[in-house]
């Protein structure tokens, strides 16, 4: 384990078989359909490979950047896109993966964003969710794990850019983040 963890949360073969268990369950949901499947990068990505690795419907593929300062106090109420989608979402059935929920503003405002664009349905896929952080009114359709408040990082989750290639979802030091 990282010098940094203070304990492994989620380990390799709890990550790996609860992501295929939820990836065949949206599988069997898209059968005879062409899911857009967007990742939200970056803290997607390692979910993002091992889920989509599991459908067998054929799936088109892209990815947005968004920023997610709305959490918090400081809400702009509007979602900052940094990086847009290459495909027009009008007509499609969209699958957004992300790695975590926690206040809910990202998504919240994402999935209205593609509902405007005229997605034909929008479905949101989690590895986490923090449902006791909510503060905007959105579920994710599909979830692998809930989990308490507690600062994680690994499997593409970062604090400062870093720890996103533990190949496992660890419990962050407190003394890391508050020194
Ligand atoms: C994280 C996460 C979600 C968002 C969740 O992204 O990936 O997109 O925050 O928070 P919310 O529910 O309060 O909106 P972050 O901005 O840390 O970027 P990253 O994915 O590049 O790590």
């Amino acid at each position: 384990m990282h010098k940094d963890c203070e304990r492994i949360l989620l380990n390799e073969d709890e990550l790996r078989s609860r992501v295929k268990e939820v990836a065949l369950e949206v599988d069997a949901r898209y059968q005879g359909k062409r899911p857009l499947v967007v990742g939200i990068l970056k803290g997607s990505i390692i979910f993002y490979s091992d889920f989509i690795r599991h459908l067998s419907c054929p799936v088109e593929l892209d990815f947005m950047v968004v920023s997610s300062y709305g959490s918090g106090t400081v809400s702009s109420g509007k979602l900052r896109i940094k990086k847009d989608l290459d495909k027009d979402v009008a007509g499609r059935d969209v699958i957004i993966v992300e790695d975590i929920i926690d206040s809910g503003f990202t998504l919240a405002n994402l999935k209205a964003l593609l509902l405007e664009r005229g997605a034909a349905s929008v479905v949101i896929v989690t590895l986490l969710n923090k449902k006791e952080r909510r503060e905007y009114d959105v579920a994710p359709d599909y979830n692998c794990f809930d989990i308490e408040n507690e600062f994680v990082v690994g499997y593409g989750l970062d604090y400062d850019e870093r720890y996103r290639n533990l190949p496992y979802i660890g419990i962050l030091k407190r003394e890391v983040y508050e020194s």
